[in-house]
């Protein structure tokens, strides 16, 4: 969604928060702008669309100056229009705001009473005009900033410049992540971390209701009541080429060939010898055991790593598991207390959906765990234990090796749990460790195989309307095949259970309508021909997706691309089957000329509920 920079140094600023908005762009988008301190004043410059149209507005000379703010914009309150995009000023005072003012039209009322009068449909020039008023009375910025806070209501992250304080950056952060980056002889405000990499990896993480103020020589942290304080700084382990193309078409591509670097960096440090050790993470034993429930809670990619958790867990641990969609849990009533365990998974960690989520879960008592990508995050730092996945930065919209480490973490507990409650030997949880080493090494294999995929996608790249099925793991594998297609080649998909599809939705299987069969499950490969040749019958066609040296007869699929034979274990197949539905989808999206890491109306991290 929206993302931040703010730059107080002696490099151009207008470079800078180019570059930054150039390391947002992934976080989805529809407007840009910046404003920065000139020779000549404080001056904003702002265009809907691309950076590119930002950049044609500046055109070939940027305007000079050391200290300015940038913005990228994803529509909540108003269209995308240069209008609405920020930063947004009023009297002395330019701002961009990250988030959602949830009284912004009350406040508004009592704005225009005053005579003020509005340009934009924004919630955020809302603010800018509160502040100026503030300002009005105390030309005192932290006072005027203090006042403001107490009359907001909703998520914000503000980055804020006052035109007679020239070289000064200030920010306020609530419900919506925002760091102060460390220079020498420079500072930086980012919204996320890889905005600020090309500089610094030194950063101080804002937490609710506080105030920065910064300038090249001084970084300064306040309490929302103005009194200053001090805090350790954090240090990015993520280097500037994780998050670059690296030589890739795109971040997506990239990321999906990251995959066995990001499942060996998840799985090694909890492998200890012939069983899994999360005391290095500080989630003991004793957090993993004796709960009447497990209730998984995320959203989109991450709900569907947790659908694979529930299968694993149910079936090695015999605990019964919920998987909950995030945005629906707070408003289900759900039956969640202190003898629960609920799992929230996030590669962001500030999905608000989810937050909220963690949030109820906690207030009603439940031990929360969080398994989350972006250390130091909301949802990270708000749960009682986290268990970090290391996939690096993921910068594509669609989500492939965040998924996968997500999956890889729930093996982990899985296994531990089933452990702990009595339903794993430790004979046979040893055995596991020693396949679970293998897995990187399993799905580089799988990549290697990366060319079939490009083939397939010849016979489906014209379809209007694609199926995925298959059953039990591979389901839940199906679902995620499906949103990945639709998410970044906008070919409309469905998934269903396999054995579901007979219960309506094959009215809609005609001639060549393609439908992807994923039968990676030796037991059920039975059932899944029969499920193949219903399709077939109907005029479908039928890629099959399935473990080598399983049999496909000629009239159950037109085509099969077979896994490695290096996916020995069932259980283990996820992991790699996911692979070619990643690749599937990519190619698709590629042949179809679309913007695979940025595509329509999507952003990276969804911080509005
Ligand atoms: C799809 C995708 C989304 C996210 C979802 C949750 O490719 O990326 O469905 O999985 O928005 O995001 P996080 O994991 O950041 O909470």
């Amino acid at each position: 969604m929206c993302g931040i920079i703010g730059y107080s140094g002696k490099r151009e600023a207008a470079e800078v928060l180019l570059e930054g908005l150039r390391n947002l762009e992934y976080r989805g988008y529809d407007s840009a702008g910046i404003a920065l301190f000139t020779q000549t004043g404080l001056k904003t410059y702002k265009a809907q669309g691309r950076l590119s149209q930002l950049e044609a507005l500046l055109g070939d000379r940027l305007p000079d100056g050391q200290c300015g703010i940038g913005h990228t914009r994803w529509a909540t309150h108003g269209a995308p229009s240069d209008v609405n995009a920020h930063p947004h000023a009023s009297g002395k005072v330019t701002l961009v705001h990250n988030g959602i003012l949830e009284n912004y039209m009350d406040l508004k009322e009592i704005l225009l009473n005053k005579g003020r009068i509005f340009t934009s449909q924004t919630d955020t020039e809302v603010i800018a005009q509160w502040l100026d008023e503030e300002y009005g009375k105390t030309p005192d910025p932290m006072a005027a900033i203090c006042r403001t806070l107490k009359v907001l209501r909703g998520s914000y992250a503000l980055g804020i410049l006052f035109a007679d304080h020239p070289g000064a950056l200030y920010a306020v952060r609530k419900d919506s992540p925002l760091i102060v980056g460390l220079g020498q002889g420079e500072n930086f405000i980012a919204s996320d971390v890889t905005a600020i990499l090309p500089y610094t990896r030194d950063y101080l993480l804002m937490e609710e209701n506080e105030i920065a103020v910064v300038t090249p020589e001084r970084a300064g942290l306040f309490t929302q009541d103005g009194q200053p304080f001090t805090r350790e700084a954090s240090h990015a382990d993520w280097d500037i080429s994780a998050a670059q193309k690296g030589g890739y078409a795109h971040f997506m591509r990239k990321e999906i060939d990251e995959q066995p670097h990001a499942l060996e960096a998840t799985l090694s440090p909890r492998l200890t010898g012939e069983s899994i050790d999360f005391s290095a993470d500080g989630v003991e034993d004793a957090f993993l055991s004796d709960f009447r429930s497990i209730q998984i809670v995320a959203c989109g990619t991450a709900m569907h790593a947790g659908l694979i958790g529930k299968h694993l867990i149910e079936s090695l641990a015999r605990i019964p598991v919920s998987v909950n969609i995030a945005s629906e849990y707070r408003y289900s009533n759900p039956i969640v207390g202190r003898d629960d365990l609920v799992i929230i998974v996030s590669q962001s960690g500030e999905t608000a959906d989810t937050l909220a989520a963690l949030r109820l879960a906690k207030a009603c008592g439940a031990r929360t765990l969080a398994i989350v990508n972006v250390v130091g995050s909301s949802i990270a730092r708000e749960a009682e234990r986290v268990l970090y996945t290391y996939a690096g930065p993921e910068i594509a919209v669609a989500s492939t090796k965040a998924f996968s480490v997500q999956m890889a973490m729930f093996y982990l507990l899985a296994l531990r749990i089933a452990s702990l409650s009595g339903t794993l030997s430790a004979k046979a949880a040893a055995v596991y460790v020693e396949k679970l080493k293998k897995l990187p090494r399993m799905v580089e294999d799988t990549l290697k195989a990366a060319g079939s995929c490009k083939e397939a996608v010849s016979d489906l790249v014209n379809a209007s309307d694609l199926f995925y099925i298959g059953r039990g793991l591979d389901n839940c594998l199906c679902m995620e095949g499906s949103l990945k297609l639709k998410e970044i080649s906008y070919l409309h998909s469905e998934s269903y259970a396999a054995g579901e599809l007979k219960h309506g939705a094959i009215s809609l299987i005609t001639e060549k309508v393609p439908v992807i069969a994923v039968a990676t499950q030796p037991e059920l490969l039975e059932k899944m021909v029969s499920n193949m040749r219903e399709v077939k019958a109907r005029g479908g066609f039928v890629l099959a997706l399935c473990r080598a040296g399983s049999v496909i007869p000629e009239d159950a699929a037109d085509r099969v691309i077979y896994l490695p034979d290096s996916v020995e274990e069932d259980l283990f197949a996820p992991l790699a089957a996911i692979v070619p539905l990643q690749l599937i989808a990519y190619e698709i999206a590629v042949l179809r000329g679309c913007d695979v890491d940025k595509p329509r109306n999507l952003a990276k991290s969804v911080t509005v509920e």
